[in-house]
């Protein structure tokens, strides 16, 4: 779950908004009635390849471009890797380009890490060195107030601009120690048991939130928070059509739960920077894992003792 406590109703597969997405809808016209079984809710089109780097490159737009900001889907890391491998290297431009961005997908300060329920945070006990309040409207105190410094400007940025548009965002709940988050899922495996806290909530040193690269909004009202139902309140109506262009994606999309391994949250937003954040977008690829070439995480990988990393 994306909050430390209050236990709303908890987005689940068959209780999902109004208006998905194209992509998702078209999904759910495919599932027909079986929309209990993950496999209904694969992409249409396979993943990429699973890649074991640790580190991902992307091209840099050149500053001077007239093309687009965001490059076509053939050039995200994985489509680029798989077009590498099948034609052979074209000779390096006269003039050397910008070098490539390169971001860590495993250290968990970088704003490419990927963190979900194969890929725990690693130290388990990470926590951010920068963290910081944004100056934005809080629902949140405490250490869920902090963001780590990246996200926190970044949000400053997005909350100034969706309340310029007449939209009111509140940050609900961003930075979790390991220990908040522990103490966050326990409730849940208490209140729900441990098959639906681990659709909604991630286990410690699983989670998003204590990275600083995510934070869940609310619309300042308290309408449908933490609920499925939130999708349809402006926040999250602005926040879906514009938080690419401050660097956010929706990180647990509607109907990705077969690759996110979490029911849809249109709350919970993570930094990842705009050019990869706008390139899902335009895109349609929903999910960090797809967009990077990783393998799905529907659920905790199971281990040959039974024990799984950051179960206690
Ligand atoms: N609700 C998300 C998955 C978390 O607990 O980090
Ligand atoms: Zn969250």
């Amino acid at each position: 779950m994306c909050h430390d406590g209050s236990a709303g109703q908890e987005p689940g597969p068959e209780s999902g908004p109004a208006g998905p997405t194209r992509r998702a809808f078209s999904r759910l016209l495919m599932a027909g009635s079986g929309l209990a079984a993950l496999a209904a809710c694969a992409p249409e089109t396979p993943p990429p390849p699973s890649s074991a780097a640790g580190i991902a490159t992307t091209k840099a737009a050149p500053a001077s471009s007239a093309s687009p900001l965001v490059p076509p889907l053939a050039s995200t890391p994985a489509a680029a890797a798989t077009s590498a491998a099948a034609a052979p290297a074209p000779a390096p431009p006269a003039a050397t380009a910008p070098a490539a961005p390169r971001h860590s997908l495993i250290d968990p300060a970088s704003p490419w890490v990927v963190v979900n329920k194969h890929r725990p945070l690693a130290p388990s006990t990470f926590k951010p060195t920068d963290l910081v309040r944004p100056a934005v409207r809080l629902a949140a105190a405490g250490e869920a107030s902090l963001l780590n410094g990246t996200t926190a400007a970044a949000a400053e940025k997005m909350f100034a601009a969706a309340a310029g548009a007449g939209v009111t965002l509140t940050l609900a709940s961003g930075y979790r120690s390991y220990v908040t988050q522990a103490a966050t899922y326990s409730g849940y495996v208490k209140s729900q048991g441990q098959a639906a806290a681990d659709t909604a909530s991630a286990r410690p040193g699983y989670s998003e939130h204590q990275t600083g690269w995510a934070f869940d909004i609310g619309d300042g009202s308290g309408a449908d928070s933490f609920t499925p139902r939130f999708a349809q309140q402006p926040a999250a109506v602005w926040a879906q059509a514009n938080a690419h262009l401050f660097g956010f994606v929706v990180r647990y999309p509607w109907m990705l739960h077969g690759i996110t391994g979490y029911y849809y949250e249109p709350w919970h937003l993570r930094y990842i920077g705009p050019e990869v954040a706008t390139e899902m977008k335009n895109g349609g690829i929903g999910t960090l894992e797809e967009y990077f070439g990783l393998e799905a995480a529907p659920g905790l990988p199971v281990t040959g003792s039974g024990h799984h990393p950051g179960q206690s």
